[in-house]
């Protein structure tokens, strides 16, 4: 009980942005060493975090130790390219294996901190087969659209990326689609050929950034989403490192941190048709 009321009171505390919840998940984790899973049970009970998080006391562990290096990735790596110029009207976001929503957080907050956000209206599509943190996701995208009135409207599929995901008609010209860790995951890389046809599918702009910690597994990951997605326009693979300052469940002190991650960036538009009126395939 006493974790759940956390959640509850770390997504209360933002008053600015995410790292009010990840600092206010922090304290919590060092007041209450004894009520903590240890790094061993945890990545135990969750394959490394690559399984859906069943408890409170996993989505705790998990903000504490990794959300903060991840949120920090997608925003390094949504500089790649300038999403804020000509920036949609109406703009739908997809997170593949949202977790607790850290990709669209960092992605709708670079936005936020760049003056853009509240130009466009967005569509949030969450898609998690943990019922908790899918939820948690929730409750955190809404409170910061929220903090900085976003328009905003929050799409939850309690499910797995194995089952094909009919979105529903819309005029969003342009999708973001966010993959933040879970190219690495061998059940994602076997539902790449679902997850790609409804990219394929996907009228107007699309944008994909997919990022994952520099396992082989992520590689072959990239690779694979790579190879079934031959309507691109563009694609840039490549590693990055981030430095930061982040807390250390290992070492129980904030320390300077150079995570690598390996990256897939890829860009297509649907719109876009040849004088003989056929879409161009790269
Ligand atoms: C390492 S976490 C990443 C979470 C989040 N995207 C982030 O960056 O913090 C991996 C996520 O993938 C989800 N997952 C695992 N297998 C999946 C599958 N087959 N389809 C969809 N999501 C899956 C897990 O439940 C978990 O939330």
């Amino acid at each position: 009980m006493k974790t759940e009321l956390q959640i509850e009171t770390a997504i209360n505390s933002i008053e600015v942005g995410f790292s009010d919840y990840y600092e206010n998940m922090v304290k919590y984790y060092q007041l209450h060493h004894s009520d903590n899973l240890t790094h061993t049970d945890f990545c135990n009970r969750t394959n490394r975090a690559t399984s859906p998080l069943t408890s409170s006391r996993e989505a705790v562990f998990y903000a504490v130790a990794y959300s903060w290096q991840h949120y920090q990735t997608i925003q390094s790596f949504l500089s790649v390219i300038d999403v804020t110029s000509n920036i949609a009207d109406k703009i739908r976001v997809i997170d593949y294996g949202c977790g607790q929503g850290v990709a669209t957080i960092a992605y709708l907050e670079y936005l936020v901190a760049r003056n853009v956000a509240t130009e466009s209206e967005f569509e949030v599509h969450l898609i998690e087969p943990s019922p908790l943190t899918l939820n948690i996701a929730k409750h955190l995208i809404k409170k910061l659209a929220n903090i900085h009135k976003l328009k905003l409207t929050i799409y939850t599929y309690q499910h797995s990326l194995d089952k094909p995901i009919f979105f529903k008609d819309s005029d969003c010209s342009e999708t973001v689609h966010l993959l933040s860790n879970i190219l690495d995951i061998k059940s994602v890389q076997n539902s790449i050929s679902t997850i790609s046809s409804s990219m394929r599918d996907m009228a107007g702009k699309n944008f994909l950034f997919a990022t994952s910690p520099c396992y082989l597994n992520s590689w072959q990951g990239n690779n694979l989403l790579h190879e079934s997605m031959s309507f691109l326009d563009s694609i840039i693979q490549r590693n990055s490192k981030l430095n930061t300052n982040m807390y250390s469940i290992v070492n129980d002190c904030w320390e300077k941190r150079s995570p690598k991650a390996s990256q897939l960036f890829a860009y297509w538009d649907n719109n876009q048709v040849e004088s003989e009126g056929t879409a161009i395939a790269a």
